[in-house]
């Protein structure tokens, strides 16, 4: 294990030494191998067969990743079984995967104890064979008693059937075992009754906490997790990307950067669903792949060493766990009464709508080559210092976005975002749209007062390059600012996105 010594300064101006120290984690984007006919019933033997050959690809990137010293791998949503399936058409490819909370089972030694586990017993072997950890999503069956409590909310079939990421520790042994809870769009599994917060303890790098894909945006479990002082998730993804807000390493790298958390993020890559995009992120770094048009659609493994975050593995005091989400360190939200400031002052030049990401958002175009501007979205206001430095060969424009409400196109959640985007056209109605490519430089400081104190930055430059802000700061009023200059490509997206969690469902 590679170990190095840091001082830290503690109280009373002491200084001590403290172990840290990194280890090698690796997630692996799996042009995953589709039932073409996920609408049919499959015999479990076809079923297993069509299994077998996107583990046979797993097999391969788990031999390439161990070459390459990782300690933990992670394989993305839906990697073995696919999409589409219904309630029944999904039976044949379905395991009862045991409560590691409840036995200790390690199905690569002890493949006898349950009947019809060949995929858990591969993935098992697989942990063991490559001395890693594994995190793999596959479809899991828990029967529920019937009728027993009127309450209760087994299903009318007399089973639970769940989006479920399991881990295997490098000795085959299953760990830990999260079954999704913010479903999209998945007619052949169940939400949980109650959301499930799970974590699991590595020898080389403490706890990870477990979430897959929708779960991202939302409270339960993601922030619930991060609230619980884990600052290390492992995100199995299947997500379709979409500009100029959501796209996959896009918000993955906010997230990361906003919770002050690593975050390794391994998502499907199937270019007709517009998926790609995984990485591996911490709040200093980020190793990402992220397939371009034109690219050969195929999977890719990616691996990076970083340093370990939990806090109680590396020996700070709980004290100090405290503090280390930045979620954590600012007190309270910032209510409306205090949110007037007359920096944020109301808009000079004239401001239209525009839909972005489907949502109304108020626009204000930045024509000049250097300038500030203000944009409202009711009392929701953003601000941004900008300078351009350069521009290529053809004209862009740009615009300053504020938005505030509720999102409810697939999926409903309420935000505050403040963004810059560069518009897809030279009509202010482009404002908004998907733009993948820029050639126009800022410098910029891009800043808005926020009810939440759950806003994720983020700067993305042309074709899907990530740039880590110059400076972030955030105040304990609600101000966020993120400042940047230097940027090496294009200028895409600025964003501060606020989640608003505690308005969900009202
Ligand atoms: C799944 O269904 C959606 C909507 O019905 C469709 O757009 C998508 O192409 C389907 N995906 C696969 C893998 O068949
Ligand atoms: C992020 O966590 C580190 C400890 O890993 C801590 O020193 C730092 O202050 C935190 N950053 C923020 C913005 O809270
Ligand atoms: C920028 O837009 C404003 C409002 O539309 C207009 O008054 C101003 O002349 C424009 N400036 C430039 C440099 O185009
Ligand atoms: C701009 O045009 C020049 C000459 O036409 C060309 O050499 C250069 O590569 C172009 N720059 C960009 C960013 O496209
Ligand atoms: C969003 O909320 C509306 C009611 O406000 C509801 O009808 C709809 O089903 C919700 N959509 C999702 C995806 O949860």
């Amino acid at each position: 294990m590679f170990l190095f010594i840091v001082f830290v300064s503690v109280g009373f101006g002491q200084t001590v030494a403290v172990a840290d120290s990194s280890y090698i984690a690796a997630v692996y984007e799996h042009k995953v191998i589709l039932n073409p006919e996920p609408h049919v019933s499959l015999s479990r033997r076809d079923a297993l067969q069509h299994m077998q050959r996107n583990l046979d690809v797993y097999e391969e990137q788990a031999a390439r990743a161990a070459q390459q010293g990782a300690q933990i791998l992670v394989f993305p949503e839906d990697g073995i079984h696919g999409f589409n399936y219904t309630r029944s058409s999904i039976s044949g490819y379905l395991e009862t995967v045991p409560d590691p909370q409840k036995e200790d089972w390690n199905p690569c030694t002890q493949p006898g104890r349950y009947s019809n586990t060949e995929v858990l017993q591969r993935l098992s072997c697989m942990a063991r064979r490559y001395n890693l950890y594994l995190v793999a999503n596959m479809a899991d069956l828990q029967p529920c008693p019937l009728n027993t409590d009127p309450s209760s909310s087994c299903p009318s079939d007399g089973r639970w059937q769940f989006n479920t990421n399991v881990v295997f520790s490098s000795d085959g042994l299953l760990v830990s075992r999260y079954h999704k809870h913010n479903l999209y769009f998945e007619e052949a599994f169940n939400t949980p009754p109650q959301a499930e917060i799970i974590t699991f303890d590595t020898p080389f790098a403490g706890r990870f906490g477990l979430i897959i894909c929708f779960d991202i945006l939302f409270r339960e479990p993601t922030v619930v997790l991060v609230e619980r002082g884990v600052r290390q998730l492992i995100y199995p993804t299947a997500w379709m990307n979409q500009l100029p807000l959501l796209d996959s390493i896009q918000f993955q790298r906010a997230f990361s950067l906003g919770a002050n958390i690593t975050l390794l993020a391994a998502n499907i890559r199937n270019d007709r669903l517009i998926m790609t995009g995984s990485g591996i992120y911490t709040p200093l770094s980020a190793t990402y792949h992220h397939a371009l048009k034109g690219d050969p659609e195929e999977g890719q493994l990616v691996v990076a060493r970083v340093p370990v975050l939990d806090p109680l593995w590396v020996g700070q005091s709980a004290a100090t766990k405290e503090g280390s989400s930045s979620m954590l360190t600012d007190s309270g939200f910032c209510h409306r009464q205090n949110c007037a400031d007359p920096s944020l002052s109301a808009p000079f030049y004239p401001i239209f709508t525009s839909s972005m990401m489907y949502d109304p958002f108020i626009f204000v175009l930045l024509n000049r080559t250097e300038g500030e501007v203000s944009v409202c979205d009711g009392t929701f206001c953003c601000h941004l210092q900008y300078k351009r430095v350069a521009s290529g060969n053809r004209t862009e424009i740009y615009a300053l976005g504020a938005f505030a409400g509720t999102h409810t196109v697939n999926g409903n959640y309420t935000l505050q975002v403040c963004a810059v985007v560069r518009c897809a056209e030279l009509e202010v109605s482009s404002c908004g749209q998907e733009v993948e490519e820029a050639e126009s430089k800022m410098d910029f400081l891009l800043e808005g007062v926020f009810e939440t104190r759950y806003v994720y930055p983020v700067v993305l430059a042309s074709h899907l390059v990530l740039e880590q802000p110059e400076k972030l700061e955030k105040t304990a009023d609600g101000r966020v600012s993120m400042k940047h200059s230097n940027i090496n490509g294009g200028l895409v997206t600025a964003c501060l996105y606020g989640r608003m969690y505690h308005l969900d469902n009202e």
